[in-house]
């Protein structure tokens, strides 16, 4: 039987506010990831997706449930697991080249080996020839790329993505969610991906998790049956693509609908 490359069990994730106040973010947060599946999870402002990701990538204990990383309790940031985050100004180090931003990614490999990764990486994104640039000579998209480059470098079985085409324009988001599905195509890692885009999220993935406002829960699971590859005019124009995005839309509302009353009181 496939065991799952991570599994979120029953999720509970409680925040202390600077009041000390205590707020539960994740109520009850469960799903698996297969080897090689593509999954992404939206839900409204503040329903705790970046939490769901610094948790499942061992950034913040869970106050209750578990998470597992290959079958192993995760405590730290696992090796095989990267990550992307949604911020490519500050993911990349300022001072180091491109080269030796992707380069952290191998750290632990030789140094023939190293070298021979990151051109590979940086050439899959599209980067071939920018290795001596510093991230700040690079537009936004190309920063991401190298980013992307950075957490492809180690070959990981995972890689978590939290927003990370949110503050590009919309053209350079479609090449980039172009960039990610040719990656994940011919590898074998899987991919959790957190998007306030339902377009990106079917376009992109096998699954969907609609999240409930705080304290959250999984409200609903849609499975993307659109044929693979896929392309951005072709996938997207198709009938079923639309009658997905309005079931998952329907669902995002439904979860902003439950967060806020009649009267305009959050629960
Ligand atoms: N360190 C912290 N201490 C206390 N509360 C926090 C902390 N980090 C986040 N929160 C609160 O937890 C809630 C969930 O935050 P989180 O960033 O996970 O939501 P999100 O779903 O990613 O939101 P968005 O869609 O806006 O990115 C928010 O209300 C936030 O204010
Ligand atoms: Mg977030």
């Amino acid at each position: 039987m496939v065991e799952p490359v991570l599994s979120v069990r029953n999720l509970q994730v409680s925040l202390r506010s600077r009041d000390g106040s205590v707020n539960q973010i994740t109520k009850d947060v469960s799903l698996d990831l297969m080897p090689h599946e593509f999954v992404s999870i939206v839900g409204p402002s503040g329903s705790g997706k970046t939490t769901l990701l610094r948790s499942a990538a061992g950034l913040r204990p869970p106050s209750g449930g578990q998470v597992l990383f290959e079958g192993t309790p995760v405590t730290d940031v696992p090796k095989g697991l990267s990550i992307v985050f949604q911020e490519y100004n500050k993911s990349l180090f300022p001072w180091l080249s491109v080269g030796k931003n992707v380069a952290v990614g191998a750290r632990e490999l030789p140094v023939d080996e190293k070298n021979q990764k990151v051109s590979e990486a940086l050439a899959h994104v599209g980067l071939k020839g920018f290795e001596n640039r510093y991230p700040w000579e690079l537009s936004g998209g190309m920063q991401q790329r190298a980013a992307l480059a950075r957490a492809m470098v180690s070959d990981p079985s995972i890689l978590l993505m939290d927003e990370p085409f949110a503050s590009v324009d919309a053209l350079t988001r479609n090449h980039l969610e172009d960039v990610v599905l040719a990656l994940w195509s011919e590898s074998k890692f899987a991919v959790l991906l957190v998007t306030h885009d339902v377009g990106e999220a079917i376009y992109l993935s096998d699954r969907v998790l609609v999240l409930s406002a705080r304290p959250s829960t999984v409200l609903a699971e849609v499975k993307i049956d659109l044929e693979r590859p896929r392309n951005q005019i072709g996938t997207r124009s198709q009938a079923r693509f639309a009658e997905l995005h309005a079931e998952v839309l329907e669902r995002v509302e439904a979860a902003g609908r439950l967060a806020v009353g009649i009267d305009g009181h959050v629960d």
